[in-house]
């Protein structure tokens, strides 16, 4: 079994440094478009042959060395009571969103095994089907994430409602908070004891925030999550995007792993977070439309940022982009194979 993936996260010497990719499945790859043409994406979310089938693609055909579950951050708020659409080209909607206190007390707490019952059949599906060949994550937006889109209804352009409710009624803020963090955790656990042998919570959208406003309204949430999953046993990644202006912050909310994006240099990035933690990133995802010479010369720089030292992921610093060249991203993943070689 290829575990230089695990023995990263635990900052354990390996082979060669391990490599996954953000979005790894989706629809800059062929194999995935086939299927996408016969489903819609939240059916191929919901049918757990098809989730696997699509979750095993990039690890087939990239050669990286973990499987990222098929799903999406916002699968748990349907269980919430949140109409959830993703309309074509718009990426999702939430056609009733959360605004006022009667939204707040009307959301649900879920049930994992009832609501995402679908999750947990498609991650014991892949486990099997994996057959030790590669570790499988589970994954979770994280609560301001999950937030910022529950209350703006949709991709968050300006965070206007969301920072509305923020200032302007911080409990109702603090008790919405409460809710997900809480929908977060059990939904994790519930991967974790379906399967997932890792788990990354995204927080994709909170460098929207300035330090102080994440340290008061969006830190303890994230922490009451990785706290939370501490007696699990299995590495957390806690992926911030955008956020290098709060990375000490980001560390101290927790994860074995910090995820980073590419707006700050890896070494930089790794002594601000202290060499106690794991570190994944951080291409720019945008790199890989550059010719192959240019990938490999931007990995052999983060590869010497990172300096051999255990606990180091490469990933991009945020998904991968759906007009990607498939045959630039098996460069990169060959590319970081071979130049990281112990
Ligand atoms: O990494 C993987 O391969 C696993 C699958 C995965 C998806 N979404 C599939 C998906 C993961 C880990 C996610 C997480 C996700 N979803 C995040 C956090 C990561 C990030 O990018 O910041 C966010 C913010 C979402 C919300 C979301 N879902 C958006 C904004 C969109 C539209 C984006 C787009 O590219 O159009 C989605 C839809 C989505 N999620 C697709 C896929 C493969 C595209 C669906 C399609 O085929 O049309």
């Amino acid at each position: 079994m290829n575990d230089r993936f695990l023995r990263a996260c635990r900052r354990e010497e390996v082979d060669c440094t391990p490599v996954w990719l953000m979005r790894q499945a989706g629809r800059y790859m062929e194999e995935y478009m086939a299927i996408r043409r016969r489903y819609s994406f939240l059916e191929m979310c919901k049918i757990p042959e098809v989730a696997c089938e699509v979750t095993l693609q990039p690890v087939e055909k990239l050669g990286v060395d973990a499987a990222i579950l098929f799903a999406d951050i916002l699968l748990p708020v349907e269980g919430m009571g949140l109409k959830l659409e993703f309309a074509k080209d718009e990426g999702p909607v939430i056609h009733n969103p959360v605004r006022t206190e009667k939204d707040v007390e009307n959301l649900r707490i879920i049930d994992p095994e009832e609501d995402t019952g679908y999750v947990m059949a498609a991650i014991a599906l892949i486990r099997r089907e994996l057959a030790g060949k590669v570790p499988l994550i589970g994954f979770s937006g994280a609560p301001f994430t999950l937030a910022s889109y529950m209350i703006e209804g949709g991709g968050p352009r300006d965070y206007k409602n969301c920072k509305k409710m923020m200032w302007q009624a911080p409990d109702l803020w603090h008790r919405l908070m409460k809710k997900i963090a809480k929908v977060v955790l059990l939904y994790l656990k519930a991967q974790i004891k379906a399967g997932a042998q890792a788990v990354q919570m995204f927080d994709s959208w909170v460098g929207a925030l300035s330090p102080e406003d994440y340290r008061e309204y969006v830190l303890p949430y994230s922490r009451y999550v990785l706290e939370g999953l501490k007696e699990e046993g299995v590495p957390v990644i806690h992926f911030a995007n955008n956020a290098s202006s709060m990375l000490e912050l980001v560390a101290e909310a927790g994860g074995d792993v910090i995820g980073v994006d590419w707006r700050i240099d890896l070494d930089k990035a790794w002594e601000r977070i202290g060499y106690d933690r794991a570190i994944q990133g951080n291409l720019d995802p945008m790199a890989l439309f550059a010719p192959p010479k240019v990938i490999r010369e931007k990995v052999k720089r983060i590869l010497e940022r990172a300096g051999n030292r255990p606990g180091h992921i490469f990933n991009l610093g945020h998904g991968i982009h759906k007009e990607t060249p498939v045959e630039n991203v098996i460069a990169l993943v060959e590319a970081v194979h071979e130049l990281s070689r112990r």
